[in-house]
């Protein structure tokens, strides 16, 4: 191993080649901002984990105005409603009728795919499979980043500023001191048992379902392939569930009306804990949190990749500010004005869960109530607006006018702080 590690340099260093990071990478880009992403993971396997799907129109508007959305509008499909189902009936929540506003139906990986070519095309520098990743010096102007790269070579990447990109187990949270940070954190008590099926679709836009069994999600692929979800107990064993016993339990929950679950072999399953986080602040000197890394939400609002894009899209605008104008007035309010955002989500994600899953503990009583919320929800105008507002997603806070970004978010309804 060689004595001293090479040097290298960089204006902003991505911990992280998620959606917050490689997004991050991609608008910096576009501003003309160098900066250099590493990732702990080979890059076939960024491309393949399969993750949630849902696409905010924010999101969509990003992507397709800053160039990496022709597949996304090509492959992707929009959906402009969900049904909300319980005792055997679903309803629809119509989102452009409420909204104006609709949502797609992407996988996050093919985000991800297109991210990283578009960074490639365009020279970008994002290195795979390193190890050893540590962060340094953000207290100061001139923070870095080391890490070993896979074929060995040490290296320590100098930089203005640390992006901090790297998700709920990456090293960038932990390097925030425990005595400047406060923790907010919500374990439910619900899992996810999710599957991938060959199968035709059962439905045209998502099923989420309450039943006395708990809840289930119909959600979708491609015409061929399903992505359907059922709560069970986070410590539930997938091995124990065969196809038969699989498809039986979702039958059992979404049964009812016309409604026919077609079924076809499972070739993937797994469970998803569920869980709530935030940290703050979201930042520590030069190094700022995005994406998971600052914050989890559980998948029932689909909000997780949204968040990131999000947190990013304000980032970006920041360091503009910084780079390009040399303030750090939007560096410093980052924190709070993304939070802002992490918080409703946050909100949006728990109440979802509570409405729809069966707490362990639920009586009668209990179950009564969330008929009577979703009731409320889906037959009345004030709340399923709600419901299509938050789904849909909020306006990308617009804070730089001059940003690469701005363009983008100008066609929302951007608040101004
Ligand atoms: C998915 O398609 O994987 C999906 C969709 C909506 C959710 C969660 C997951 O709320």
């Amino acid at each position: 191993m060689n004595a001293t590690p090479r040097s290298d340099r960089t204006r902003v260093a991505i911990v992280g080649a998620g959606p917050a990071g490689l997004m991050l990478s991609h608008l910096l880009a576009l501003a003309g901002i160098d900066n250099v992403v590493i990732d702990v993971r080979e890059r076939a396997d960024i491309e393949t984990t399969l993750r949630a799907g849902i696409l905010e129109q924010g999101t969509v508007d990003l992507m397709t105005t800053t160039g990496v959305g022709d597949r996304l509008l090509a492959e992707g499909k929009r959906h402009e409603g969900i049904a909300i189902r319980s005792r055997g009936a679903s309803r629809r929540i119509d989102f452009p009728a409420l909204t104006g506003r609709a949502v797609h139906l992407y996988p996050q990986h093919e985000v991800l795919k297109d991210l990283i070519a578009a960074r490639l095309a365009a020279g970008g520098d994002l290195r795979f499979g390193v190890r050893d990743v540590g962060v340094q010096d953000v207290m100061s102007e001139s923070p870095s980043v080391r890490f070993t790269e896979a074929d060995g070579t040490r290296v320590v990447l100098s930089c203005a500023v640390v992006a901090g990109c790297d998700g709920s187990q990456g090293v960038c949270r932990t390097a925030v001191p425990r005595d400047r940070r406060t923790d907010y954190f919500h374990a439910y008590p619900h899992g996810w048992f999710g599957i991938l099926a060959e199968a035709p679709t059962s439905a045209d836009e998502l099923v989420y379902t309450h039943s006395d069994r708990g809840f289930a999600l119909i959600s979708s692929r491609t015409p061929t392939v399903q992505r359907m979800y059922f709560q069970c107990d986070p410590a539930e064993d997938p091995s124990g569930w065969d196809d038969a016993r699989i498809w039986a339990e979702l039958r059992a929950r979404v049964d009812g009306d016309d409604f026919v679950l077609r079924e076809g072999p499972i070739v993937q399953r797994g469970v998803i804990p569920m869980r709530s986080y935030v940290i703050d602040p979201m930042s520590h000197g030069r190094l700022f949190l995005a994406g998971d890394a600052a914050h989890t939400v559980p998948p029932t609002g689909a909000k997780g990749l949204n968040l990131a894009v999000a947190d990013v899209a304000v980032l970006c605008q920041a360091l503009e500010r910084l780079f390009h104008q040399g303030s750090t007035e939007l560096l410093d309010s980052y924190g709070r004005t993304a939070a802002d955002r992490v918080w409703r989500a946050q909100h949006f994600s728990w109440w979802m869960t509570s409405m729809l899953h069966t707490d362990p503990g639920a009586d009668a009583f209990d179950l009564r109530r969330q008929l009577g919320e979703i009731d409320q929800i889906t037959d009345s105008v004030a709340g399923s607006t709600y419901l299509a507002e938050a789904y849909t997603g909020w306006p990308i806070v617009r804070t730089n006018p001059d940003s690469v970004v701005a363009g983008a978010i100008a066609t929302t309804a951007g608040r101004t702080p």
